[in-house]
């Protein structure tokens, strides 16, 4: 009929069709999988870029709405490829809740990690780019919303700590773990365990591929560990031995972009510990570390500067000048920034402005102690203020990555719990359990950031007290 012959009638019909603002899969076909293919990796065999894995949609969901709005053209890097090609702006055919529902879509499909777009996202950045005529340029785009440093490529990760006395790395799936830890930050580092000798760590998440291809991983330990991605052994660092670039193990996977799961399996036994874990496409020269320490003999050196991430707190497990050997880093959103002491069950430094630049520690193990990025740094406490008795027994993390650290005194549990406040202030949250005795805590004596020389708890009740840090 006289339908089928007119294709722009057809057209016509399907974009009359109001369709619910919940289906942003099915928008999505509608409106973008021409270009970006209905897998997200780029239609035409990747000749277009790809939005599954692109770090393009990930952080400020602003960033994807002003590209529907406006377009995008000229030279563009989406997942470690160029591209210098065209996108059409889309602003005048698609409404407010479609493009929040195509964009809700995107940025959770196909292992993406972005963020929920807030529902008056779109009509804001209508009205700030209303006098905008023609399509964004990358460069000109990333000006105004650049995009989040992502640490790591492993996300989702978990930490278990176990112990034992292993001369091989042992079958941990027969072990009960001491521990499990969310890490934020998504980096291997064997002092999270804050143990010296004879433990392991298993380390489990997602690698985020950028693309599809070849993958090249290596893999150095002391003493021994071994690489699984999607359940397939890659590489394994054999028995005791120092991780002086001599046992360096080197493996390859195909992998599809987006999330494969990761398994790393690492074990101590007496004295000097660690692990370093490197990876690049397979054809790229640069090594991308997701350790606190690299590998012998590649001689990498990539500076990082670490900073919370999508408003999440990063944590820092090296040496820090001005704190003890078990001193743990958290840089809190707002430019406050804390080192807790396991050896001093205490917060020691706090400061505000940056946090910690890892480069050092990236590049060789155990190269002196990191400086925190301020010329102010607070001192807290320089020793131990609770008694002889107390026990370190770990930390974990709540959901935005803020620690609650737990100490053992006597029969009793004090939990110390910290979270960024307003204004440059630190906010700290002790809680006792178990027993019935009531305890004195002493904070030191820092009146420069609060006037509370000591805090008294009774079990179940907690207290507040407010770091005033700027
Ligand atoms: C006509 C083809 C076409 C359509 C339709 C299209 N895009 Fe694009 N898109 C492109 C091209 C080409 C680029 C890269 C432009 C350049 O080279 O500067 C791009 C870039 C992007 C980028 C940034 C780079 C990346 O890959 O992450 C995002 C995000 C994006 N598009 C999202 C969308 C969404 C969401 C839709 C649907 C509402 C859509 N696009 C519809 C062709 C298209």
């Amino acid at each position: 009929m006289f339908f089928r012959k007119c294709p722009f009638l057809l057209i016509f019909t399907l974009l009359a069709t109001p369709l619910h603002a919940q289906d942003g899969e099915q928008l999505y076909g509608l409106y973008c999988a021409a270009c970006h293919a209905p897998d997200g990796k780029g239609a035409t065999g990747g000749a277009f870029p790809p939005l599954a894995g692109s770090e393009w949609v990930h952080g400020n969901p602003k960033r994807s709405v002003a590209i529907i709005l406006k377009g995008i053209h000229g030279p563009i890097e989406v997942a470690g490829k160029s591209y210098n090609l065209a996108m059409p702006p889309q602003g005048d055919a698609l409404g407010d809740d479609q493009i929040v529902a195509i964009l809700n879509f995107v940025h959770k499909a196909w292992g993406n990690k972005g963020q929920d777009v807030p529902r008056d996202l779109v009509r804001v950045a209508r009205a700030e780019f209303v006098s905008r005529t023609t399509p964004w340029t990358a460069p000109e785009l990333l000006k105004i919303l650049p995009l989040e440093k992502q640490p790591t490529a492993l996300v989702n990760l978990t930490s278990r700590v176990y112990k034992g006395q292993w001369n091989q790395t042992p079958d941990f799936t027969k072990i009960q773990a001491e521990n499990v830890e969310e890490e934020h930050s998504g980096i291997l580092d064997t002092a999270l365990a804050a143990l010296k000798d004879d433990f392991g760590i298993v380390w489990e998440g997602d690698f985020m591929a950028p693309a599809d291809g070849e993958y090249a991983f290596i893999l150095d330990a002391d003493d021994g560990a071994k690489l699984i991605l999607n359940d397939q052994p890659i590489a394994e660092v054999k028995g005791l031995g120092p991780m002086d670039g001599s046992r360096v193990a080197k493996g390859k996977a195909a992998l599809k972009a987006g999330a494969n799961h990761v398994r790393i399996e690492y074990f101590q036994g007496k004295g000097n510990q660690g692990i370093s874990l490197g990876w690049k496409i397979a054809t790229a020269t640069q090594w991308q570390w997701v350790s606190a320490t690299t590998a012998k003999s590649t001689g990498g050196n990539p500076p990082i500067p670490l900073m919370p991430i999508d408003g999440k707190t990063v944590v820092y497990r090296n040496f820090i000048k001005g704190s003890t050997a078990r001193g743990i880093g958290f840089g809190f959103p707002g430019e406050v920034n804390m080192v807790y002491s396991a050896d001093n069950l205490a917060p020691e430094l706090v400061w505000t402005g940056g946090f910690i630049d890892a480069g050092l520690h990236w590049t060789n193990r155990g190269q002196g102690f990191q400086s925190p990025m301020s010329e102010e740094v607070i001192t807290l406490t320089k020793q131990r203020l609770l008694p002889p008795t107390a026990r370190f027994k770990g930390y974990s993390l709540d959901a935005k990555g803020n620690p609650i650290f737990h100490v053992k005194i006597n029969e009793q549990l004090l939990s110390d719990a910290f979270a960024p406040g307003p204004d440059g202030t630190l906010v700290r949250t002790l809680k006792l359990s178990g027993g019935t005795s009531a305890l004195e805590i002493p904070l030191g004596d820092n009146p420069s950031v609060t006037t509370e020389k000591s805090v008294s708890l009774t079990p179940g009740k907690p207290v507040t007290i407010t770091y005033k840090l700027r």
